[in-house]
């Protein structure tokens, strides 16, 4: 096999590739060959990459390319080559193998989807104990729809309305949901957070979000494999990464049930900020978790009011979305 070296060609979609053709061989040398050029181009993890790109495009699992060393044709070789020198300009490696796991689900995942994190099926852990039976779940940003799947696949007696201002998103989302076998409880819609939620739909029991939390000028500072590859709409939350869950937490009480909850992933820094804003909007037991790393990370409230706008002290409308009912 060779690899992609300083003889390679810049494609139309910016990604070099050697030009001459890779040679079979057996599954240990390649994968060999394949962690030093990732090492090479500087990744930590070459030797494991090099493992699942391996094992991913011979549909066997990791340990049997060492026990077993299995034969690589001329094409599987040439595919490997082609996700090695992608991985070596840091393409995320979920994106290379085309999915993620999450939850114990086996997610659809690309370009168009930010790739759901670990510490993101704690947001779901909370969210599945903050709802009620027979509920309807509103997911607001979905992305891949990971925390909507996790959901409606942990309760079989929940509904989920899922929302992504990214047609792109969305078609992955529906990827999955059909691959799920969720479609009869996850419904899909596009537009701007609380929007696209149409009139005479009911109330919703719980809100649960992982928006863009990122400040902007935070994002030129995040790794290359996040600044470059992942979506910029998935990650900026604006100058202090707080834009899009103010707007959350204001319009959630014109949506809310009775009793019903909001649940949201967090930036760090922001916990006292976004406490704030959720008392003011009308939660009470507002409280926060931390994430493995000691980070305060989510944040969650209680509304006890009736759903629709709710009048502050000085009389005017909390809310800035008109009241949204769900059939
Ligand atoms: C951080 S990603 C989370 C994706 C997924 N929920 C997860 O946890 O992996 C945020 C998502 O919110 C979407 N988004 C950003 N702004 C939005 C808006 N104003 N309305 C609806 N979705 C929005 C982005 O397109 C992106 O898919």
């Amino acid at each position: 096999m060779r690899l992609p070296q300083g003889a390679a060609v810049r494609k139309a979609d910016g990604v070099r590739r050697d030009p001459r053709q890779p040679q079979r061989g057996r599954a240990r040398d390649l994968l060999a060959e394949g962690a030093r050029v990732l090492s090479a181009a500087g990744l930590p993890t070459a030797r494991r990459d090099a493992e699942r790109l391996l094992a991913g495009q011979l549909g066997v699992q990791r340990f049997a390319l060492y026990t077993e060393s299995p034969a690589v044709s001329e094409t599987e070789a040439a595919h490997y080559a082609d996700a090695l020198g992608r991985r070596a300009l840091h393409v995320p490696l979920q994106y290379l193998l085309g999915w993620e796991e999450f939850c114990g689900l086996k997610l659809r995942v690309g370009p168009a989807v930010l790739i759901p994190r670990p510490e993101t099926e704690t947001l779901v852990e909370w969210a599945l104990a903050l709802t009620p039976p027979g509920s309807t779940v509103c997911d607001l940003g979905t992305g891949s729809g990971c925390v909507a799947c996790a959901i409606a696949a942990a309760r079989p007696d929940v509904r989920v309305v899922a929302v992504d201002v990214s047609a792109d998103a969305l078609g992955v989302a529906a990827e999955n949901v059909t691959a799920l076998g969720l479609g009869d409880r996850v419904t899909l819609l596009r537009g701007d957070l609380f929007a696209p939620l149409r009139s005479g739909m009911g109330a919703v029991n719980l809100i649960v979000a992982n928006p863009p939390y990122i400040p902007s000028r935070v994002i030129p500072t995040l790794p290359a494999e996040v600044r470059a590859w992942e979506p910029r709409g998935a990650l900026d939350g604006g100058p202090d990464g707080m834009a899009i869950s103010r707007r959350i937490i204001a319009g959630a009480p014109a949506v809310l049930a009775r009793g019903g909850a909001l649940v949201i992933e967090i930036g760090e820094g922001q916990a006292a900020g976004l406490s704030a804003a959720m008392r003011v909007a009308g939660f009470r037991d507002v409280s926060t978790r931390r994430d493995l790393n000691g980070v305060e990370r989510y944040i969650a409230g209680c509304l006890d009011s009736p759903a629709g706008p709710i009048r502050n002290a000085a009389g005017a409308p909390r809310v800035a979305v008109g009241p949204v009912e769900l059939d």
